[in-house]
């Protein structure tokens, strides 16, 4: 229960950092406001930034049980909610809806006896985050009405998928051109075999030939020639040789790299329903990611954020269970594991290199069973360092080494002009 609160109220941390800083931009703008009062509740729908604030914490805390719309997902859609109820009921109920209920409000006892007296979790956000989440359901509920401006975020979270996609076109396109090959050497081959019989019938009934012409024309196939002869032999021996040699220096070269490595989890938990569908942001679970070298894998109490009230009936959800009854961690296999002689930090590469997960992870947000996307070689971090530049903008700490860069060097500021193909920034 208390990483329950703590989860909650990190999130809530950083989401209100950014829903003050709009906050007050709004203040002057409360006059005009009022004009729009009767039609969005007093709520400042034209500011971007509030409604910007309002969607992250939406996604974040209230999607997976509501949607903006009218749908029912677990609690009711929440357009028109502003009309329905009043700012002063709705910020009670969003704190602690159990708390109205037990206060005898009376549209809290209904909404809570027609939605099978499920409990909606409490949330421990400011006003100024509850009134962004009411402003952005309000600006979705007109956005609707105008379709350009809906989804252009949504649009991006599969963005890194381009790459992959293409690649995926190619082989495509290789399978298509070794079939066609493949199809005329049948033809060619059979072509052959129809010229050498007529020529063959030719011969015999329309020429007279002698003893051996006729050996040579009417001699069967015979293998065990193939078999004995010497230059065949070796072709073969060869081959073989060559093929076993391939495949050990493939495995000599493999050791350790595990690209691909996709083991069944105890429990049958998919990136691509909660990361994907759900767009449960990656941080929400991985709760370290952007603040520190690991990216730690969620204890259950996060899972119980959300499966105290969803799918509880589920077996798989029942394993939740029973592993906090019995007071043990989910035994989670881990699959991208790096020897300890290297030094990898994730908070560097997320929150200081603002690297996205995918570069690195590739499409998680659409695997129902999590595989390591890439190598995880020396190679393969060096070479990024060598072509990637360093994220500098707005970023204090560098202004001093990019002036010192620029004096010294033309070419672009990338992390391994700043050292970062130097043995110590990885090995201890
Ligand atoms: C785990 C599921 C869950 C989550 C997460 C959740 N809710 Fe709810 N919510 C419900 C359920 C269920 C109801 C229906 C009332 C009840 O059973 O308590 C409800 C009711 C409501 C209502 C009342 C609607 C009405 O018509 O009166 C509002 C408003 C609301 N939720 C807002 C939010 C907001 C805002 C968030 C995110 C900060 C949120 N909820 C997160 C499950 C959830
Ligand atoms: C609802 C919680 C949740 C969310 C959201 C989530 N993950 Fe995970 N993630 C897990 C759990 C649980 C595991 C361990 C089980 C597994 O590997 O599937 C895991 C495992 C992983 C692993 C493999 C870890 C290993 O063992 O090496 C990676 C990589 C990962 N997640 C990346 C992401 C990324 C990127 C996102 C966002 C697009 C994301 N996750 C969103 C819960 C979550
Ligand atoms: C923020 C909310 C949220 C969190 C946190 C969350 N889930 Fe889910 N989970 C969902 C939703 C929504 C579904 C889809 C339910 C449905 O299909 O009706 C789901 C479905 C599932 C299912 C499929 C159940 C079935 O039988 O269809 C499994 C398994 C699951 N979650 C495991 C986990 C595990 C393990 C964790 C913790 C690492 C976790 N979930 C954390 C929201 C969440
Ligand atoms: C620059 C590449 C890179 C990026 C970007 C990256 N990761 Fe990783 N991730 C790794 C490597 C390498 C490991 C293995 C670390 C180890 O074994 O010490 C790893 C391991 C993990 C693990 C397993 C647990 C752990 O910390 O070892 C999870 C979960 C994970 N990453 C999630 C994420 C998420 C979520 C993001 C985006 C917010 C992300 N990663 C971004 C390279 C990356
Ligand atoms: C997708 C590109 C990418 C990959 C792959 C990558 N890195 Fe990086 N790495 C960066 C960037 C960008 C930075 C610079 C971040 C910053 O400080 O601005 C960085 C910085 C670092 C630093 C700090 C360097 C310094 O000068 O302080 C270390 C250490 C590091 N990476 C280790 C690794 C290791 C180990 C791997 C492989 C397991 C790896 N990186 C893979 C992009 C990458
Ligand atoms: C950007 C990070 C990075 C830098 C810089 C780097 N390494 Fe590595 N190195 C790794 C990683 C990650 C591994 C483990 C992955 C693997 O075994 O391929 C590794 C593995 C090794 C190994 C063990 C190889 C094996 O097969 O077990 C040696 C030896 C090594 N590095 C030496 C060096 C030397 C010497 C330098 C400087 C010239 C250097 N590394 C610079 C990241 C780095």
């Amino acid at each position: 229960m208390f990483a329950l609160v703590v989860s909650f109220g990190a999130y809530a941390q950083e989401a209100s950092e950014q829903a003050e800083v709009s906050q007050k931009g709004v203040v002057p703008g409360a006059a005009e406001g009022a004009a729009q009062a009767a039609s969005t509740g007093g709520l400042p729908v034209d500011d971007a930034a509030i409604v910007e604030a309002g969607d992250a914490l939406f996604k974040n805390n209230c999607a997976v049980c509501h949607s903006a719309g009218s749908d029912v997902i677990v609690g009711p859609g929440l357009q028109g909610v502003n009309q329905r109820r009043s700012q002063e009921w709705l910020h009670s109920w969003i704190r602690n809806s159990q708390a109205l209920i037990q206060s005898g409000d009376a549209d809290a006892i209904a909404v809570y006896n027609e939605y099978n007296k499920q409990a909606m979790p409490s949330f421990n956000f400011t006003d100024a985050e509850i009134t962004s989440i009411l402003t952005y359901i309000e600006a979705s509920a007109s956005a609707a009405a105008v379709p350009a401006t809906v989804g252009s975020d949504v649009a991006q979270a599969p963005g890194e998928g381009v790459g992959s996609d293409a690649i995926g076109a190619v082989g495509g396109y290789l399978d298509i051109v070794l079939v066609v090959l493949i199809l005329v050497l049948i033809v060619l081959v059979v072509t052959l075999l129809l010229i050498t019989s007529v020529l063959k019938n030719y011969l015999n009934t329309n020429r007279k030939l002698n003893e051996y012409d006729n050996e040579v024309v009417n001699q069967r196939f015979d293998f065990s020639k193939i078999y004995k002869s010497k230059a065949v032999r070796t072709l073969v021996v060869l081959i073989f040789v060559v093929v076993l040699l391939d495949l050990t220096w493939d495995t000599a070269m493999g050791i350790g790299i595990q690209e691909g490595y996709q083991p069944k989890q105890p429990i049958a938990f998919s990136h691509k329903l909660h990361a994907g569908e759900h767009q449960i942001d990656c941080n929400y679970c991985h709760t370290t990611v952007y603040k520190s070298k690991s990216a730690s894998i969620p204890s259950a109490n996060i899972c119980m954020n959300c499966h105290s009230q969803i799918k509880k009936e589920s077996p798989e959800i029942q394993k939740i269970y029973k592993a906090i009854e019995r007071g043990q961690p989910i035994e989670w296999v881990r699959i991208h594991n790096l020897p300890d002689l290297s030094y990898f930090n994730h908070s560097q590469h997320t929150q200081v290199g603002g690297i996205e997960c995918q570069t690195c992870h590739g499409p998680i947000q659409e695997m129902d069973v999590v595989y390591q996307y890439s190598p995880l070689t020396m190679g393969w971090c060096i070479d990024c360092h060598r072509e990637t530049p360093l994220n500098t903008e707005g970023n204090g700490y560098y202004d001093k080494l990019v002036e010192l860069h620029e004096s010294s060097s033309k070419g672009a500021f990338t992390v391994s002009s700043n050292g970062g193909t130097e043995c110590s920034k990885c090995h201890y």
